[in-house]
């Protein structure tokens, strides 16, 4: 490799720092990644809408549909600049519904935010998420949000992540009360206060107003009960909390965590510093020939995401790929691992849809936009130089199932193309029953709206109208060790068998009492939350 190939690699990847954020709906998601924005200037917003705000202008039938009810259902990925650092927001769906779509995203991030609401703590679909992050063991920062409301008792807050989630936390900022005598946070790093200043709505960077702590006219500004509370708490943070540990944090052990108010802005920037300092830069990736560093001087990535429809102009379908290594050049050459062709990428500013800047060149960390006439699936690597593929994307437990009918008869190539496209898309996973006879497919989703994302696609882009017959199962476990494995465990009571896309078995069970039960009677039988990964 060249040698400046190879500096201006290590330089895009040492100021390079790609995250997503997990939270429960609500939690303030969207305003937090707003207010980030704010400090940046977003250079790049590749892919469809940022926020349920912008969402003004519907640019597809399927973005009409968003609009209508009001949700978020595509994704984006928001590039900015800050403190000299490229960071690279992946934004997720914000209905919880769209689950799996944010556990694919998670496999192309490098760092994850947690977001709670101080008022609730941890939520049902943040410690489903968080799941997936420690599978990944990645690094979390997490931010309690909504300060500027009654919260629950910050000490108390840290105990729920450390006990349920098993996350060691270490505070770098401390709220000082909440609600309407919310005050402002003590930063433990530069040790100092800052007090918070009501602003509307905060749409300008917060102006902060720092005192160092000890200053006399703090007597003035904060409330004496308030004053002394924080100081005996920072003495049992220092003495009884966890230590400081960099690596701890990179392992995904011990969690930074940040107190403030997304919607007025607080606390925001003492997060932002803080992770730019903390934060996981691109590593090496696991792949079939060993780990890839990112400094690997051939262009690698792979596809985590496909979203239809984003340009209303053509029914293009768009793949976003995280640039695993090298230099990443428009109207480049690449090798298509699964199907061993050569691929020429050769339009990457049409993602940048409604007039957005044209992309050129992308690094480790990065993720771009590809034009997916149909080549690319889910998990798929593109490579030069040696032949290498990444780790499949994993396919988590789906918790409704259901019978997709075909209405019209006569439709039933469309029908059959349609499912087809939008399982490998991901929109939904599809199941098959093991007795012949049942030929109808089996939808299997993490939410009621997936299975009406899916009926309107396939009536408004294949044209075929379909019934939905629901089956009465809530969870699915992959059997390991497949049909052998499933057939030496004998009759298997209170579940059904069925066949994932792959032609591997899977039991439906109605709950998970009953999964429960089926292990103890079958204690030789292994079972998987997971699929196990295509490649
Ligand atoms: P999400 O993407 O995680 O679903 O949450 P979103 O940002 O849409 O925020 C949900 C609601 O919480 C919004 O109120 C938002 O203004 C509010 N919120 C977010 N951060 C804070 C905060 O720090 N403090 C307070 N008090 N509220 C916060 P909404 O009424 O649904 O919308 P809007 O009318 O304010 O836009």
């Amino acid at each position: 490799m060249s040698d400046d190939l190879r500096t201006e690699l290590q330089a895009a990847i040492d100021t390079r720092r790609t995250f997503a954020i997990i939270s429960h709906p609500d939690a303030g998601k969207t305003t937090l990644t707003e207010k980030v924005l704010l400090y940046g200037g977003a250079i790049h917003e590749a892919g469809a809408v940022k926020s349920r705000r912008s969402q003004r202008h519907a640019t597809s039938d399927w973005m009409a549909m968003e609009q209508q009810r009001g949700i978020s259902i595509t994704s984006t990925v928001l590039q900015f600049l800050y403190d000299g650092h490229h960071i690279n927001l992946l934004d997720t769906p914000g209905h919880q519904d769209f689950g799996e779509d944010t556990y694919r995203t998670l496999t192309a991030a490098d760092n994850a935010v947690m977001l709670e609401d101080a008022a609730k703590g941890l939520e049902p679909q943040t410690r489903k998420l968080f799941e997936v992050c420690r599978m990944r063991s990645l690094p979390i920062f997490t931010f309690i949000n909504k300060m500027d409301r009654p919260s629950r008792d910050p000490l108390e807050l840290l105990d729920e992540i450390e006990q349920e989630l098993g996350l060691a936390t270490y505070p770098v900022t401390w709220p000082i009360g909440s609600g309407d005598r919310f005050t402002g946070v003590y930063d433990r790093r530069q040790e100092k206060i800052h007090l918070f200043k009501r602003t509307a709505h905060g749409t300008k960077t917060a102006e902060d107003t720092v005192f160092e702590l000890g200053d006399p006219r703090l007597a003035e500004v904060i409330d004496p009960e308030l004053y002394h509370q924080l100081k005996d708490e920072i003495e049992i943070l220092n003495e009884l909390g966890t230590e400081f540990d960099l690596e701890a944090i990179h392992s995904g052990q011990l969690t930074p965590v940040f107190f403030g108010s997304a919607m007025t802005n607080f606390g925001v920037q003492l997060f932002l510093d803080a992770f730019v300092e903390y934060s996981l830069k691109p590593y090496p990736r696991h792949s079939t020939r060993h780990d890839i560093d990112p400094t690997y001087p051939e262009f690698t990535g792979f596809v985590f995401k496909l979203q239809a429809n984003m340009d209303p102009k053509h029914r293009d379908r768009v793949a976003f790929v995280r640039v695993c290594s090298g230099k990443f050049e428009k109207d480049m050459t690449v090798q298509h691992a699964r199907t061993g062709k050569t691929v020429r990428l050769s339009r990457p500013q049409k993602l940048f849809a409604q007039g957005r800047e044209s992309l050129d060149t992308a690094y480790p960390g990065d993720v771009i936009g590809l034009n997916n006439p149909g080549m690319f699936a889910i998990g798929d690597t593109i490579y030069n130089g040696k032949k290498l593929e990444y780790e499949g994307i994993p396919c988590f437990s789906p918790e409704i199932f259901a019978y997709l009918r075909n209405v019209n008869p006569s439709k039933f190539k469309q029908f059959r193309k349609g499912v087809a496209e939008l399982r490998e898309e991901g929109a939904v996973q599809i199941m098959y029953s093991v007795d012949e006879s049942k030929r109808d497919p089996i939808l299997a989703a993490v939410g009621q709206l997936q299975f009406e994302v899916v009926q309107f696609r396939l009536e408004t882009e294949y044209g075929v109208e379909t019934r939905l017959e629901l089956l009465p199962f809530t969870v699915a476990r992959w059997v390991q060790g497949g049909w052998e494995a499933l057939e030496e465990a004998g009759r298997i009571f209170n579940t059904a068998a069925v066949k994932d896309s792959w032609d591997r078995p899977v039991l439906l069970f109605r709950n998970e009492w009953n999964v429960g039960q089926v292990q103890v009677d079958h204690p030789k039988l292994a079972l998987s939350n997971i699929a196990p990964v295509v490649s």
